[in-house]
């Protein structure tokens, strides 16, 4: 069996690929922090697993604290969150513990559009990303990525603008026509415990998809799954997005305020399109589609929300 770690355990993503690792058979570590020591409430259904144990640690101890955690792990798969002490200092920090343990292979958290598709100072939260990957240059373990284009639970969720409830409004930059990629959060766990398992996949990118459409086609779901009507908004051309996002960039307190609109700027000018989609390496898992996850969970984005929602902390899923 596959002996697996699990930074980010805890998290909303993290959580879904212990359990996807634990179901096709894995030996798995989830690393949770002290303030989790019990894996707190998204691992609870799987706390007794034969094959799970917690091992308590926070990327920010350091590589010779987290190294005795990965003694004999074969791959480590990291779904944090966080800025740049999270994404590139302690990711850093397990990937040097990881060398020292012998690990094969690292998932790094991006889990994104393709953010190879555009260069640096286009979007912030992929400049990490990228200044973390460039430590696999020179690295004994190798790098596994995961596109897997926007998680619809924050695509359609007040981070992005797109939907308006309350306004009954669909908003699109641009013509709306280019096909984009949608994933959902459980989808890109199943996908993600798959390619960790995969050995074929070391030094690779691998993209994986939900559902290509595009923006009027969403809309076309989002009225059909809703049964309303969503006014269609034209906010502009691609070349109005870039203007809006330097507004808000020279305006900005924390970039919150802008990042959404940095990731449409790829996800809408194609540039951060996923390329070489690899679904058909591993046709056991069969994401939902679109009109799928807006008769379930994705109900509540036609919601209208009980309070107004600030846009300057990480967002959190539906
Ligand atoms: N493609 C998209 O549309 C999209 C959208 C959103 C997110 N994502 C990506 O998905 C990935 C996971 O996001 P998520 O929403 O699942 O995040 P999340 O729910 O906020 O979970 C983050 C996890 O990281 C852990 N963590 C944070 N700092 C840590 C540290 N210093 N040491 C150890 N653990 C730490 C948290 O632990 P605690 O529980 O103790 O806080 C939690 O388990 C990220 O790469 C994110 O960028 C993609």
């Amino acid at each position: 069996m596959t002996v697996v770690l699990v930074a980010g355990a805890t998290g909303s993503l993290g959580s879904l690929i212990v359990k996807n690792l634990l179901e096709r058979g894995a030996t798995v570590r989830a690393l949770v922090r002290p303030s989790s020591a019990d894996g707190g409430a998204r691992l609870r259904d799987v706390a007794g697993h034969e094959n799970l144990t917690l091992h308590v640690g926070d990327l920010t101890d350091g590589a010779a604290a987290l190294a005795p955690h990965l003694a004999g792990v074969e791959v480590v798969v990291s779904a944090v969150q966080g800025g740049p002490d999270v994404i590139i200092d302690g990711q850093l920090e397990l990937l040097r513990a990881a060398e020292t343990a012998g690990v094969h292979r690292m998932i790094p958290s991006d889990f994104s559009i393709n953010l190879w598709g555009y260069d640096y100072g286009v979007n912030i939260l992929s400049d990490l990303r990228r200044v973390f990957a460039d430590a696999f240059r020179t690295s004994a373990v190798a790098r596994t990525s995961v596109a897997i284009g926007a998680f619809p639970e924050y695509f359609l969720g007040p981070f992005h603008e797109v939907l308006d409830p309350a306004a009954g409004t669909f908003s699109v930059w641009g013509d709306g026509t280019r096909p984009i990629d949608i994933t959902t959060v459980p989808d890109t766990a199943a996908f993600t415990a798959a390619i960790a398992l995969d050995p074929r996949t070391a030094g690779r990118d691998v993209h994986v998809v939900g559902q290509q459409m595009s923006m009027l086609e969403l809309r076309n779901e989002v009225e059909a799954a809703s049964g309303r009507r969503w006014a269609l908004i034209r906010k502009g051309s691609l070349d109005d997005l870039k203007a809006e996002i330097v507004r808000r960039q020279f305006a900005a307190t924390n970039p919150f305020t802008y990042v959404a609109l940095q990731y449409q700027k790829g996800m809408f000018d194609g540039s951060a399109s996923l390329t070489d989609v690899r679904n058909a390496d591993y046709p056991d898992v069969v994401p939902a589609t679109v009109a799928e996850y807006l008769a379930g969970a994705g109900a509540a984005h036609f919601e209208v929300p009980s309070a107004p929602v600030a846009l300057d902390e990480w967002p959190v899923t539906v």
